[in-house]
């Protein structure tokens, strides 16, 4: 506790107690007068007040020592805040300085952060903005689940949406209400390093979790106690850099953007998505919080976003520092605010208000235009009930960490892994199986979580949450020390004990090589290639030469590629980056306690130079005229296999011909035609013959996932209307051309005709 503090902070905890006795406040917002609380608030507001609200600063820039180099352990200063809050009339505060805190701190900080802004003549409270991006993974002890790539290989909404849900509520625990997620950029190209931080490369899929995950967040009254408001990002175009590089150009006709790029926060924006946060990088030569077509046009005019604009970190300096766009900061903050931005993450700097400000008084931007910004920032404080309650006392959140969401979140990595290879059904282990665990990935808690854990780039195992285990510590729990044995055998480049890993292996029935890679979040150029580290295929070999069955557990935030090994292994499990709980959920999945029922979200490169969707545009119709292989990857999109087995027949449409405003109903069976009880995700794909742009391969249009017991069938039905089965057309509308269509499930196949 800050000595400084004390009796401040007491006070206000007395109040905050009071406040949450059994007759308090349920946070609820009555939405309908928000407007006109609005508008007289803002006219009691000067032009300071009014910049302030538009400013968003770093933590950092609050606390004791350098902002870059901060003191520990972590402390507000008084002086600092007086100026940023007091002085500049601040409105909004992100991220934590440098690491995770407990509970408490938050609690400290929050109490103490409020009560400066309450001094201000307006009153109005701090915004505070955090990445909760795989639950509240800033604040200590909090549940940590599986990263959105692994989520969704669940194919599962529930999961999506009980994740957020949970995070929502831990967040608020932990006294914030603003959480920067859902990632909605689509997940296209492997090279991308926050290819984990998306739902993968399907533009159905990534939409469904995507708006099941804010709904999670926000339920349906965004100023409840146990809600957050999420914040969609990076709108636009941002994970396909032509580099694969972060924050590299992208270049990305109107056609693709509409039919690949917009869709999810199209979803997301209709589910009720509060805040979004616009892409870092360029696109098409503009850099996006410059582009108006982008931010106004796009985003309010056609999509019809209310909420607020966000930039990405220092994005509006960079128009100067890095873009070269603008001459100074100042001419920058102008280009911005005019292109559509209401709040810059500034968030390193005093100057922003300041420039805005004199924008404004020399009339070079107008006071309405910053009056419309404002008065979003507001609506959203009051939607947020952070006028009332700033945030609730920590009392009141009893299942904050508690054994109940770290259920959840371990049953979401269960269904998120995907066993990818079961030759001679290697997998299950059988029980008293003697078991080499070996490979750089086994035994990090850090690696099973990825980046934005504890830390930016997850990567300091001190912060880790106390009593989680790591695969190899799962596995020994569960097993005994007779049983496991384990060994490094590889850094992630560098060989260790490779000859002892090959020779322990001669004793043992089995062994486990956990392959993949060190955590990391945003560097531009974090990685060059696609393939391991030689030293890890190594291990594979030397390993493999004992002439026991080999099984590689693939711990990874993208497909790294495993092509010189695949053949090696006898069973290959896909564990992405599956979180706290994910160490126990691979054991279950190898010992056969859960049966996999993850399907890919992405296409699995056999080669770092294919790197094509599952959608692709007729790549192999061309590669099949010169005889090659174009569209070869190491594993298909969707594919997941199962301990047991699924056997699909009767595909059945009602209507041969499908008409404007009509539908057609799609039947098919499934039969659990093995001996244990498996989800399993029934995938329907559709193919447009012939259009008058080139028609995908294939593109999924839906999917279900069930749950059989042996033996057991169950009939699915699946809609398909005209809009299905739309694309964008030359003229950038979206149009269902007539035509010959195939439908797909599994192996079986049948097609129907549109007709105007
Ligand atoms: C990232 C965002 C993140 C923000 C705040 C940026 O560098 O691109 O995804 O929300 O920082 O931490």
């Amino acid at each position: 506790m800050q000595p400084r503090f004390n009796i401040l902070a007491a006070i206000l905890l007395l109040f905050t107690l009071t406040q949450c006795l059994p007759s308090q406040r349920q946070g609820k917002v009555k939405l309908d007068d928000i407007d006109d609380k609005v508008k007289a608030l803002m006219k009691t507001m000067t032009l300071e007040d009014k910049v302030g609200e538009m400013t968003q600063l770093s933590i950092d820039m609050l606390s004791e020592g350098n902002p870059y180099n901060l003191q520990e352990p972590h402390q507000l200063a008084e002086g600092k805040m007086n100026e940023a809050l007091l002085t500049l009339r601040v409105g909004s505060i992100l991220n934590a300085g440098g690491h995770a805190y407990t509970q408490e701190h938050w609690h400290e900080i929050m109490n103490t952060i409020q009560a400066v802004a309450k001094k201000k003549s307006t009153g109005i409270p701090i915004l505070y903005g955090i990445d909760a991006i795989h639950g509240t993974n800033y604040t200590i002890d909090a549940t940590l689940f599986p990263q959105q790539i692994a989520l969704a290989a669940t194919w599962n909404p529930d999961l999506a949406h009980e994740t957020g849900k949970i995070t929502a509520y831990e967040t608020r625990a932990s006294a914030i209400p603003w959480t920067f997620s859902p990632v909605l950029d689509m997940g296209r190209d492997a090279r991308w390093p926050r290819l984990w931080e998306t739902f993968g490369e399907d533009v159905l899929l990534a939409s469904r979790m995507g708006v099941a995950m804010t709904k999670g967040y926000q339920g349906e009254n965004v100023g409840y106690p146990e809600k957050v408001a999420a914040c969609m990002k990076h709108f636009l175009g941002y994970s396909v850099t032509l580099t694969g590089k972060d924050r590299t150009q992208a270049w990305v006709s109107d056609v693709q953007l509409r039919e690949y790029f917009m869709p999810t926060f199209q979803a997301a924006i209709d589910a009720g998505a509060k805040t979004i946060m616009i892409n870092s990088g360029e696109m098409n030569g503009i850099p996006v919080h410059v582009n108006k077509h982008i931010l106004t046009d796009l985003l309010r005019n056609e999509m019809g976003f209310k909420g607020v604009v966000l930039t990405d970190w220092e994005d509006i300096k960079y128009l100067f520092s890095r873009h070269r766009v603008a001459k100074n900061y100042k001419t920058a903050i102008k280009m911005a605010i005019d292109a559509g931005i209401d709040m810059s993450m500034v968030p390193m700097d005093l100057e922003f208000p300041v420039l805005l400000k004199e924008l404004v008084r020399e009339g070079k931007i107008s006071e309405a235009r910053i009056d419309e910004s404002v008065h979003r920032i507001l609506r959203l404080k009051y939607e947020l009930n952070l006028f009332d309650m700033p945030f609730y006392s920590k009392e009141r959140y009893p299942d904050f960490g508690s054994d109940k969401h770290a259920e959840a979140s371990l049953n979401a990595a269960r269904e998120a892994i995907t066993l990818l290879k079961n030759e001679k059904n290697i997998l299950p282990l059988a029980a008293d199986s003697k078991i080499l665990v070996t490979g750089p990935t086994a035994n990090s808690l850090n690696c099973l979580n990825g980046g934005w854990t504890h830390t930016w780039q997850g990567d300091d195992p001190k912060y880790n949450t106390t009593g989680k285990l790591t695969f190899v510590e799962a596995l020994t729990e569960k097993l005994g020390k007779e049983q496991v044995s384990y060994v490094e055998g590889t850094t992630f480049d560098e060989a260790k004990d490779v000859a002892k890993a090959a020779e322990m292996a001669k004793n043992m029935d089995v062994a486990i090589v956990c392959l993949g890679e060190m955590t990391y979040t945003e560097k531009p150029g974090d990685l060059d290639d696609l393939d391991l580290p030689e030293a890890q295929y190594n291990l594979v070999k030397e390993v493999a030469k004992a002439g026991k069955p080999v099984i590689l557990v693939l711990i990874e935030g993208r497909p790294r590629i495993v092509r010189q090994v695949e053949p090696l292994a006898d069973g290959v499990l896909m564990a992405y980056l599956p979180g706290d709980e994910g160490g126990q959920a691979i054991v279950d999945v190898l010992l056969g306690e859960v049966n996999p029922s993850g399907k890919l979200p992405v296409t699995y490169p056999r080669y770092s130079n294919s790197l094509l969707t599952y959608d692709h545009k007729g790549t192999d119709r061309i590669a099949r005229d010169f005889s090659t292989n174009a569209f070869n990857p190491q594993w298909e999109f969707g594919h997941g296999l199962s301990y047991t087995d699924f056997t699909y027949k009767d595909l059945h449409l009602d209507f041969r011909e499908l008409r404007a405003g009509g539908e057609i109903t799609v039947t098919v069976t499934v039969t659990n035609s093995g001996n244990q009880a498996g989800k399993e995700v029934v995938q329907l794909y559709v193919t447009d013959k012939v259009a008058s742009i080139t028609p995908s391969v294939k593109r999924l249009r839906d999917f279900q996932k069930i749950n059989l017991k042996p033996k057991e069938s169950k009939v699915l039905k699946f809609k398909i209307t005209p809009e299905d089965i739309a694309f964008v057309g030359q003229d950038s509308k979206w149009i269902t051309e007539e035509g010959e269509f195939d439908v797909q499930v599994a192996g079986l196949t049948a097609n129907f005709f549109y007709m105007d």
